[in-house]
């Protein structure tokens, strides 16, 4: 059973992330969706609210897991026994920083290999930090994220 993990800070989740999860899903046996922190970032959610928003959208989709946790990811993929990274691609720049990420999480564990995922093109300007600005200022968001994930956003500012 080939496992792969996908990693992100989802605070909240949008279409653009459950497309990737979902293609994932169509390859690997179980795609496990990883709700991590990212000190780069300040959160909007919870990780335990973060993880209820994707949950309820992979319900139709039976192989994809939903799990937190903190730390570093190899140490999580380490003994899980999951070598297979997913990473969503949208632009230029996320390549780069992608491609760092891939080789030092292969420093860390040397069996991990990271598979990156171009994005749909429909979701190819759909970022988190970008829904939440654009909800702040009034702006329409049903485009870019699921109905739950809106009301949650919605509660919130
Ligand atoms: O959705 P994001 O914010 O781009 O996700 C980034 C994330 C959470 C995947 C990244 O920050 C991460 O992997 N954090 C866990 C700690 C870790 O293993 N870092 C890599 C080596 S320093």
């Amino acid at each position: 059973m080939t496992k792969a993990i996908y990693p992100g800070s989802f605070d909240p989740v949008t279409y653009g992330h459950l497309d990737i999860a979902k293609r994932a899903a169509s390859i690997f046996d179980e795609v496990i969706i990883a709700v991590m922190i990212n000190p780069k970032k300040t959160g909007m959610f919870s990780l335990e609210e973060r993880v209820a928003l994707i949950e309820e959208n992979c319900k139709d989709t039976s192989n994809i897991r939903v799990v937190s946790f903190e730390g570093l990811l190899t140490n999580y993929m380490k003994t899980q026994g999951i070598k297979a990274i997913i990473k969503g691609l949208r632009t230029t720049t996320d390549y780069e920083y992608e491609f760092q990420m891939a080789l030092l999480n292969k420093r860390l564990f040397e069996q991990a290999e990271t598979f990156l995922l171009p994005t749909s093109e429909k979701y190819s300007l759909v970022s988190s930090s970008m829904v939440k600005e654009m909800a702040s200022f009034g702006g329409p968001i049903c485009e870019y994220v699921p109905r739950n994930v809106e009301q949650a956003i919605h509660k919130k500012i």
